[in-house]
């Protein structure tokens, strides 16, 4: 499906008053706002700098992949160095490539393959003692659930008061993030005691992680002892922080992406039927296999549905370091272009009732032709989600094992409301009612 562009240029500038008002009421409404009534390119005038909100594949492909020398992350990302340090996702440049070619082995399909009887060991320990006709709370058990498949992963081992320690600090950093969003230099941040706080209990943790010498069979395999493996390129900063970073960016944005999996299953009934009987034939009684996992299509499309109407990362932003066109908009050095997921992925231009959810729509033969950039939960070009098939063999095989044994009921007759904070989150907690099948 093409479409034209509405717009190549901005042609009128939205005011410093009008995007911040818009912006604290609802900011997936006020960018929705923006792109229906500006076009596809929305020029916004800060004090300090001008924004460029873009809404068409080609300019997002522009700006993450034909031009993306011209860019660095944007100033959201920029200033969790505080918490992240200098990690993969924070680092720029030749130390981005270098740390990327380095890491990138690690995180192939077939290695990520390696971890399913991990997950699989996981998420059955971690269901066990659910009841029948109880209420789960979707968002805190998922949340729990991709922790400890985290931790397993890249450590080897869970102990349990770093689970509880993890989720605290992680719970204090995500409400004072916008805190760490300030333009405050880093160093008057840590004068806020929650803050430095919860930075500091990560920091111990993770450390304590990364230094556990066990020699159990789980630990040779984890992730962390390929950060140690290549010992020579890595610093033991750089260790910490690229630790820090997969703990934090690998459980979140996955535990939300299961938490809208259940809200979208709970509140479509004839969905979780059908996605129950694929489990029943493709699985019987087995545990799933990678193979199984390629032939849980629809189970997939279930995860593909719910990442484009309720993206974990819902929008994205970089600053150009060039002076550069994007359309035929230009765009000077400082300036920052801003993408949204959620935006672009509601799009009618590209989806049929967009506002429906459908997984069926990705499993249509011949597959309508979507732009590239029309979807794009895991971002693109160089900087593209490294953890992007962990996310997705995790959350399929998390899927298939809990439906083969529950069905999930909505608790509320509507659906949880969308909050984007760091990542999308429900506005108040997902619970479900669960029944044995
Ligand atoms: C549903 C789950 C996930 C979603 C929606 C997601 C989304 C994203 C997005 C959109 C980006 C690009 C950000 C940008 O370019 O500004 C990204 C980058 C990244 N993600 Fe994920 N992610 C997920 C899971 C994971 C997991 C499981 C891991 C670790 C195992 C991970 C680690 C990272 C890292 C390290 C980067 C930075 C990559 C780079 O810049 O080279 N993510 N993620």
């Amino acid at each position: 499906m093409q479409a034209k562009i509405i717009s190549n240029k901005a042609q009128t500038k939205v005011t410093p008053f009008q995007f911040t008002w818009r912006m604290l009421n609802n900011p997936l409404d006020a960018l929705t706002y923006f792109a229906q009534t500006y076009g596809d390119m929305t020029h916004i005038q800060l004090p300090k700098r001008n924004f460029y909100f873009v809404n068409h594949p080609q300019f997002i492909e522009d700006v993450l992949v034909k031009q993306h020398a011209n860019f660095v992350k944007g100033p959201s990302i920029q200033r969790a160095r505080v918490i992240l340090g200098e990690g993969l996702l924070t680092s720029e440049g030749k130390e981005h490539l270098a740390q990327r070619r380095a890491l990138q082995p690690a995180f192939y399909r077939n290695k990520i393959e390696e971890y399913l009887p991990l997950m699989n060991e996981n998420i059955l320990h971690h269901t066990e003692g659910w009841e029948n006709h109880s209420t789960i709370d979707m968002t805190e058990e998922m949340m729990r659930l991709t922790l400890n498949i985290a931790l397993w992963s890249f450590f080897g081992n869970a102990p349990q008061d770093s689970v509880e320690r993890v989720s605290r600090s992680m719970k204090t950093l995500i409400r004072l993030f916008p805190l760490a969003q300030l333009p405050l230099p880093d160093v008057t941040r840590m004068f806020f005691p929650k803050f430095r706080q919860a930075k500091d209990d990560l920091d111990r943790i993770t450390q304590s992680l990364i230094n556990n010498q066990s020699q159990v069979e789980n630990v040779k395999r984890a992730l962390i002892q390929i950060l140690k493996e290549e010992n020579n390129q890595f610093s033991e900063s750089q260790i910490h922080a690229h630790t820090l970073t997969f703990l934090l960016a690998g459980h979140e944005t996955t535990a939300l992406l299961l938490t809208w999996c259940w809200d979208m299953l709970a509140h479509h009934p004839h969905v979780q039927e059908k996605l129950q009987n694929e489990v029943d034939a493709v699985l019987e009684n087995r545990l799933p296999t990678a193979d199984d996992i390629q032939k849980l299509t629809y189970t997939t499309s279930v995860v593909k549905e719910t990442l484009r109407m309720r993206p974990p990362a819902w929008a994205m932003g970089r600053q150009a370091i060039e002076n550069c066109i994007v359309g035929e908009q230009e765009i000077k050095a400082g300036d920052v272009v801003l993408m949204s997921q959620w935006v672009m992925q509601h799009d009618s231009r590209f989806y049929d009732s967009a506002l429906q959810f459908r997984p069926e729509r990705w499993l249509l033969n011949p597959k309508p032709s979507l732009p590239r950039y029309a979807y794009f939960p895991f971002g693109g070009g160089n900087r593209v989600c490294i953890g992007e098939h962990f996310a997705m063999i995790e959350a399929v095989t998390a899927l298939a094992l809990i439906a083969r044994h529950w069905k999930v009921k909505p608790i509320n007759s509507k659906m949880a409301i969308p909050k984007p904070s760091v990542t999308l989150r429900p506005r108040a907690n997902v619970k479900v009612l669960i029944e044995k099948r």
